[in-house]
């Protein structure tokens, strides 16, 4: 199960995705999941809009070299502010979410924006995203979190971005958008056209989540193409009935459920699934 998450090694393909106010469900918030998160050996990306102050959860951390999830919110400046005191205490990359970039309405803004009363800024562009890198350190990796499709996936190559998250958000920003793993494949497929991964000459990493919940849901996302997958809201269930342990219980679980997986379709490595290790209702090969 050893692989690079953001270019961290870690003992499973599963992190946790950035989730705002985590304490909602746990008291301590961020610094409980930052702590779930190394004892399983894997990463938690810190929200920017976090429960806690950002220094309690890099005090929660071992090491310093956490990645930090960055909005452009409707409060340009305090957000631009957050970035770079999360910079200062070492963020190791720098993870932009995309997918959000205005204000909930009707039903979603009651089951979410609600909860944080905090707005993404719609003014977030390839543009302004390129003099927002301007103000990071040289080397920062930035990764986009919320792509989803093969031209957004194309333009992240062009512009020089370490990778792409795609995701929907878990279905939260845009009622009815594509299931994200049907936009994982035409992602993967685009890429891998352009020689941008799956060769020695990788020009991108690439990762995954939303609507995760089981092992197998992992296994479909890595033979897709993706790195490793992302979890949301399973994390924070999992810390409301049972805190820190119940994060890692969780982590633990669906790993030993992508092992069982792997050894259904005969992958005993995680570089040996590949999109023919699954098959589509319908076309299946007509060896079978
Ligand atoms: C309560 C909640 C808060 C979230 N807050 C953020 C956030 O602050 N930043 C962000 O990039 N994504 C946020 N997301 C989206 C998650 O990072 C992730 O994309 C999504 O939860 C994955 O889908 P899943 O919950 O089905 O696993 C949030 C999701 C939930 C459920």
């Amino acid at each position: 199960m050893d692989c690079e998450i953001f270019g961290k090694r870690c003992a499973t393909p599963i992190y946790l995705s950035s989730l705002a106010k985590g304490g909602l469900v746990s008291k301590s918030g961020e610094a409980t999941f930052v702590r779930a998160a190394a004892r399983s050996c894997t990463r938690f990306i810190v929200p920017s809009i976090s429960s806690v102050p950002l220094s309690d959860v890099w005090a929660a951390s071992s090491s310093t070299d956490l990645e930090f999830q960055f909005y452009l919110l409707g409060d340009e400046d305090a957000s631009i502010k957050r970035l770079h005191e999360a910079v200062a205490l070492g963020a190791s990359a720098i993870i932009v979410t995309v997918d959000a970039n205005a204000p909930r309405k009707g039903a979603l803004f009651r089951a979410t924006a609600g909860a944080t009363g905090v707005f993404p800024s719609p003014r977030l562009s390839w543009d302004r995203l390129a003099e927002l890198r301007a103000t990071l350190p040289r080397e920062m990796p930035i990764y986009l979190k919320g792509v989803q499709t093969a031209e957004d996936a194309l333009a992240a190559v062009e512009v020089g971005m370490t990778g792409i998250i795609v995701s929907n958000h878990g279905g939260r920003v845009c009622g009815d958008s594509i299931a994200a793993l049907h936009c994982l494949e035409d992602v993967a497929s685009a890429l891998r056209a352009a020689g941008a991964i799956g060769g020695s000459n990788r020009r991108i990493e690439l990762y995954f989540d939303s609507g995760v919940r089981s092992g197998r849901d992992v296994l479909k996302a890595l033979c897709l193409g993706a790195t490793a997958v992302g979890i949301g809201r399973p994390y924070y269930w999992a810390a409301a009935c049972h805190g820190e342990d119940g994060i890692v219980a969780l982590l633990e679980m669906l790993t030993s459920e992508l092992q069982h997986s792997m050894a259904q379709v005969g992958a005993s490595t995680l570089d040996l699934l590949a999109p023919d290790c699954l098959c589509r209702l319908g076309s299946m090969p007509s060896r079978l």
